[in-house]
């Protein structure tokens, strides 16, 4: 059997766990289930990193030992991933004595190669990313993270590095000879130029400390709380005990994760601690986008923690579904919503928009529909027939579609190919219409089946998604589900048996009705459809607190009539963002690099509230150029970029599809 290992990050197990991590866990979960309904022997990790300074301190807050508090923390890992029916086959706790052991083995190794050698360490260090940095790193004596922008300390001790450094030739070969190895292809790009500026060695231990695995044959010192964490892929593996089983899953196929943690952690140090211990590299790692939700960063000071399973609850008690049918509404609309590698908004009203038009509608109401018919008319059993060739090979081209896209993560338009199936499904149903008075019964019989086939076949696609609701249909339509259906079930045809009573039950996904709505789902405002937008405006300079221009006033009052000269004086243009990053001194302001076409321009915007730097950066803006440079903050701005908000940014103009740099806007 072709074994699968798919790697999600370990959590820090401090966090309360959000849609953020259920949407990494759950893309894993969705391949594994892919794969094994393909004939793979998967093997899909998953854990809580729990080591470091701040799980220390929290315990210590708490009047815990460590490791009580971490036992009691993993535990809402563990049940969220329960609730969203995660099918992890490992989970690793960074604090189990198998890992120590592989860790401090790795370490040993590496020691006696010299690609870990003893120094010291001078340097800024930030506590609560737990992260290494560079003088040039430093924005204000704070951590350049905009997440976390937290005053950085200074830290003198004698250290262990590891030569991070000797093996940037290698990752920068890797990168040019297996291009596809670190996807989507902007990541990638981003490791290469992360890797021009240099890599430095890592430091990899800290003194002082008594949370986390000793140095061996030096235990005051602590291993590096990111060295530790990288190295649980192959703890998972079974590294260094079980040498064939692990020679058998080793690399694994596809590692997931975030764009935060790739170029430094993953894309660099990982792999080239994996270079210095002579092991195979991973054969993908893919780096998604992130979540806020209602467009603001998700984060515990912000109240914005959107717990799934609290989601769930309420979507169900809103709605009439069953609490699991929600969870998997809520998979469904992670996956389905945001192209995988882009970041997205997670609101409630998207949430809801989905849930209607796509659940409710498009897939319940076929099923109920029919179901009822069935019901009427022919005493719930499935009629003798066969299915309709036309429909049934559309079908099956959908289902490939949505395998092929499965294969290459591309999660949403899998959803959308197994969606053009229900909708040939719903237009054939309503072509045909089998309760019109002139069917005869044979043709009638013929559109139920196929229907109910075609049912069956998108239900068994879906089964990676929505675990819960489609073995549901799959129950009503009396498809045996004991052996699991696999993958190529999806694709054959005419599997019904003629006579099998097919139950038609309340409605799997009853519609959200306006009322119904609580004022907060799952912890966020339930922002309601007819929600106005603020005006667009060119929503760069000015900081939150400064008093309105005339001109602000008149764009969010009435609007001063222009003539089309006046419209035509704006010299509006695409540009492309190059760089991005803090002005020294304020979260609020950007100072954006960006490219107009053969040219360059420094602007300042003041959308540091909502924007991280890193997330901006290859965005495609629309810029006012010909205005006066104006000095924000000891930095000339030489432009403003277009974005809709009024007194804070709500979102930026951007592209709908990709057009050159300098490109004019009529
Ligand atoms: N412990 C490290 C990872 C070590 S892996 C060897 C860590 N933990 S974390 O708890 O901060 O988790 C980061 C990961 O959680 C991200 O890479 C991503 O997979 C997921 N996400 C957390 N918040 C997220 C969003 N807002 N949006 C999307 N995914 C996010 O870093």
């Amino acid at each position: 059997m072709k074994r699968f290992y798919i790697t999600t990050p370990i959590y820090y197990v401090n966090d309360k766990p959000h849609i953020g991590h259920a949407y990494t866990t759950t893309a894993a979960d969705v391949l594994a289930r892919f794969k094994r309904m393909n004939g793979c022997a998967v093997l899909l990790a998953t854990g809580t990193d729990e080591h470091g300074i701040k799980v220390a301190t929290a315990a210590k807050e708490n009047n815990r030992l460590p490791h009580e508090h971490v036992d009691l923390l993993v535990e809402d890992f563990k049940s969220l991933w329960a609730d969203l029916g995660i099918s992890y086959d490992v989970f690793i706790r960074t604090t189990e004595a198998r890992h120590h052991r592989a860790t401090q083995h790795i370490f040993r190794k590496l020691l006696d190669s010299g690609d870990i050698y003893k120094g010291e360490y001078q340097g800024w260090y930030c506590l609560h990313d737990e992260t290494y940095l560079s003088p040039a790193e430093v924005l204000d004596g704070t951590c350049p993270n905009p997440e976390c922008r937290r005053p950085v300390t200074w830290l003198s001790q004698p250290s262990y590095f590891f030569r991070t450094s000797k093996y940037a030739p290698a990752l920068r070969q890797l990168l040019e000879t297996h291009p596809d190895q670190i996807r989507p292809e902007t990541r990638r790009n981003e490791v290469l130029s992360f890797l021009d500026q240099g890599l430095r060695d890592t430091c990899i231990s800290r003194s002082h400390i008594d949370w986390g695995i000793p140095v061996p044959a030096d235990e005051q010192n602590i291993i590096y709380v990111w060295f530790d964490a990288l190295m649980n892929y192959l703890t998972v593996a079974g590294y260094p005990d079980d040498d064939p089983g692990f020679r058998d899953i080793w690399p694994p196929d596809v590692q997931l994760m975030a764009k935060d943690i790739l170029r430094r952690f993953h894309a660099t140090l990982w792999q080239a601690m994996l270079m210095a211990a002579g092991l195979p590299l991973p054969k993908l790692l893919f780096a998604h986008g992130f979540w806020t939700a209602e467009r603001q960063k998700i984060s515990k000071s912000l109240g914005n923690v959107i717990d799934p399973s609290a989601l769930a609850r309420d979507l169900a008690a809103a709605s009439g579904a069953s609490p699991t049918v929600c969870i998997d509404a809520i998979r469904y609309f992670l996956l389905r919503e945001v192209p995988f590698g882009l970041d997205g908004d997670f609101s409630n009203h998207a949430l809801i928009g989905r849930f209607n038009a796509d659940l409710a509608n498009d897939l319940g109401n076929l099923l109920n529909r029919t179901a009822l018919l069935l019901t009427r008319r022919y005493s719930g059993r499935i009629p003798q027939a066969t299915s309709e060739d036309a429909v049934c090979s559309a079908l099956a081209a959908e289902v490939d579609s949505s395998a092929a896209a499965i294969e290459t993560l591309d999660f949403s338009n899998a959803l959308v190919a197994l969606w053009r199936g229900l909708a040939i499904l719903n237009r054939y149903l309503d072509q045909k219409s089998p309760w019109s008075a002139g069917r005869t019964r044979k043709e009638a019989d013929k559109v139920l089946y196929t229907v109910f086939d075609g049912l069956r076949a998108i239900s068994i696609a879906l089964l990676p998604f929505m675990p819960n609701a489609a073995s549901e249909i799959l129950r009503r339509l009396s498809v045996p589900t004991d052996p699991p259906p696999t993958w190529q079930d999806a694709r054959t045809f005419n599997r019904l048996a003629a006579g099998e009573t097919i139950s038609s039950g309340s409605p799997l996904f009853p519609r959200l009705l306006p009322d119904a709505i609580p004022a907060t789902l799952g912890n966020l405002p339930a922002a309601p459809a007819a929600r106005p937008l603020p005006a667009a405006k060119p929503a760069h300079l000015s900081p939150s607190s400064a008093p309105q221009t005339p001109q602000e006033q008149q764009m969010t009052n009435q609007p001063e009539q222009i003539t089309l000269d006046d419209f035509k004086k704006l010299d509006l243009r695409v540009a492309t963002v190059l760089q991005a990053e803090n002005v020294p001194g304020t979260d609020r302001l950007i100072r954006l690099l960006v490219d107009i076409g053969g040219a360059t321009r420094t602007l300042v915007a003041g959308i540091g509230d909502v924007y991280r730097p890193e997330d901006i950066v290859n965005k495609q803006l629309i810029v006012v150029t010909n205005l006066p440079k104006t000095m924000i903050r000891g930095v000339g701005s030489e432009g403003m970029i277009l974005a809709v908000g009024d007194k804070t940014v709500e979102a930026l103009l951007t592209l709908d599809r990709p057009a050159p740099s300098g490109a004019k806007v009529r």
